[in-house]
């Protein structure tokens, strides 16, 4: 296939493009997808990432696809490949189905439906102590409202559910290695047991915009945005540990280094700084980063806790922490409001990161200096939210597309 690529440098067509399906653009010359020009990639030893052999590429290049019905701009979708890399679950608003990687059969399908009157919304998993997973869907009236509830499906070994399903009152704000589930109503709820009732509750905080356990699954750090509060709880008693000092701004989120040594709260409003704290100091002043172009929306710690990406428009920078010193930048190359970078996350022991900037995804390895990019052709369309997956054993790259298709790219 000969792909002609056009460089996305001018802000009018960007924003044209906004409208999540790319514009067709009058040439001669067939384009077959879109790839923004950047100002700064990634680079090491000041030598610029370079794409991987036959990349960037294009929906409909794939080596194979699912879907579970007919992609519709409606439809509830949620899809995960599981950590063993095992298998790949799809969601349709009120079905899972579990298809086995290595047969490429449909290994179970069962019905997880919210009550009535609401929508399901998303589709998340956590492999269970005794073997089998959780399944959970999120819900609420309308399909784009903060979630009302959580509704939990516990599966066996043989991917079949046990017992009813389980309803817990708010989304899903953070699950600890431990299996405790803390729902922005400030309700931690026990996934080893079968009980609806919560074993704590974060009193007088029923207003949380973001939730993240230390991995030690007590200490519980939350932040709010209405409430401009961010504090610290043991999740076991439900307990105030500390009150952070006021940031007088709408706390966004926060994120527990993995090692649980450091708080990070990104601090809204005007403000645009990420605050990181240390636990073992509380009462020390936060080391703090500013010098954002908007606000930091898209936060991640390394595997190894050295370091942070911060997204904020059209931008991605790595910080070493604490020195908060940048080591490396990612940016498109236009000077307006452009976007900001969206669910990224490290892979691979951290030596490789992913990240959606428009509806394209990115993979960047470091230690290569090598970037991949699957991206949307002219005539495609997105309507929802997007994931990735890395499957080292297959050597896949899955992207979990916003037009309700999973997309295997043999890597
Ligand atoms: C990196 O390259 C740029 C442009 O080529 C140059 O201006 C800069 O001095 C280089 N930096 C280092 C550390 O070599
Ligand atoms: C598995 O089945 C799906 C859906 O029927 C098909 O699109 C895909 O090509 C198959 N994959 C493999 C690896 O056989
Ligand atoms: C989901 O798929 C199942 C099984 O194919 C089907 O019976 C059900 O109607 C679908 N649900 C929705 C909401 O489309
Ligand atoms: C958390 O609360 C539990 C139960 O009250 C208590 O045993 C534990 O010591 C507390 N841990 C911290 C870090 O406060
Ligand atoms: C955020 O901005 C407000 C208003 O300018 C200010 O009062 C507050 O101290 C700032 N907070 C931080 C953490 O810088
Ligand atoms: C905590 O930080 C403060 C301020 O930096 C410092 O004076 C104090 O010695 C630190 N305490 C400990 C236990 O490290
Ligand atoms: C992961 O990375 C860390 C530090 O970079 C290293 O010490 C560790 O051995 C790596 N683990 C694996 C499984 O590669």
């Amino acid at each position: 296939m000969s792909l002609l690529v056009l460089i996305l440098a001018s802000a009018g067509l960007l924003q044209a493009a906004n409208s999540h399906s790319v514009p067709r653009v009058n040439t001669a010359a067939v384009i077959d997808f879109v790839i923004p020009k950047t100002k700064l990639n990634f680079a090491q030893n000041n030598v610029s990432a370079k794409w991987a052999p036959g990349y960037p590429k294009a929906w409909g290049s794939e080596s194979f696809n699912y879907q579970f019905n007919e992609p519709s701009p409606d439809d509830v979708f949620g899809s995960v490949v599981t950590e063993d890399e095992k298998y790949l679950a799809l969601f349709n608003g009120s079905h899972v189905k579990f298809i086995d990687l290595d047969t490429n059969a449909t290994a179970s399908t069962f019905s997880l439906r919210v009550p009535d009157g609401n929508v399901a919304q998303t589709l998340t998993l956590r492999p269970a102590s005794k073997g089998g997973y959780d399944v959970f869907t999120t819900g609420a009236r309308y399909r784009y409202d903060y979630a009302a509830f959580t509704v939990r499906q516990y599966i066996g070994p043989d991917l079949q559910p046990v017992g009813p399903p389980i309803t817990y009152e708010g989304g899903i704000g953070a699950i600890s290695k431990q299996g405790k589930l803390a729902s922005p109503y400030g309700y931690i709820y026990d996934l080893e047991t079968t009980s609806d009732a919560p074993v704590a509750t974060l009193d007088g905080q029923p207003d949380i915009t973001d939730l993240s356990f230390a991995p030690d699954g007590v200490h519980l750090a939350t932040v709010s945005w209405h409430e401009q509060t961010a504090d610290l709880w043991n999740a076991t008693s439900g307990e105030k540990i500390f009150t952070f000092p006021a940031t007088k701004a709408q706390n966004w989120a926060t994120r527990f280094s993995p090692d649980g040594k450091y708080i990070a709260i990104v601090v809204g409003s005007g403000n645009m700084t990420v605050q990181i704290y240390t636990l073992s100091n509380l009462t020390a002043a936060p080391l703090e980063i500013k010098g954002f172009n908007d606000w930091p929306r898209q936060l991640d710690w390394s595997p190894t806790s050295q370091q942070m990406i911060i997204g904020d428009n059209g931008r991605l920078r790595i910080f070493n922490i604490p020195s908060a010193e940048v080591v490396q930048t990612w940016q498109v190359d236009v000077r307006e409001y452009v976007y900001n970078p969206v669910d990224t996350k490290w892979f691979d022991n951290g030596s490789k990161l992913t990240w959606v900037w428009r509806d394209g995804r990115y993979l960047y390895d470091f230690d290569k200096n090598v970037e991949w990019l699957w991206t949307v052709r002219n005539t495609d369309h997105s309507w929802g939210s997007s994931r990735f997956s890395l499957l080292k054993k297959r050597d896949y790259a899955v992207t979990h597309d916003g037009d309700s298709t999973v997309r295997f790219w043999k890597i």
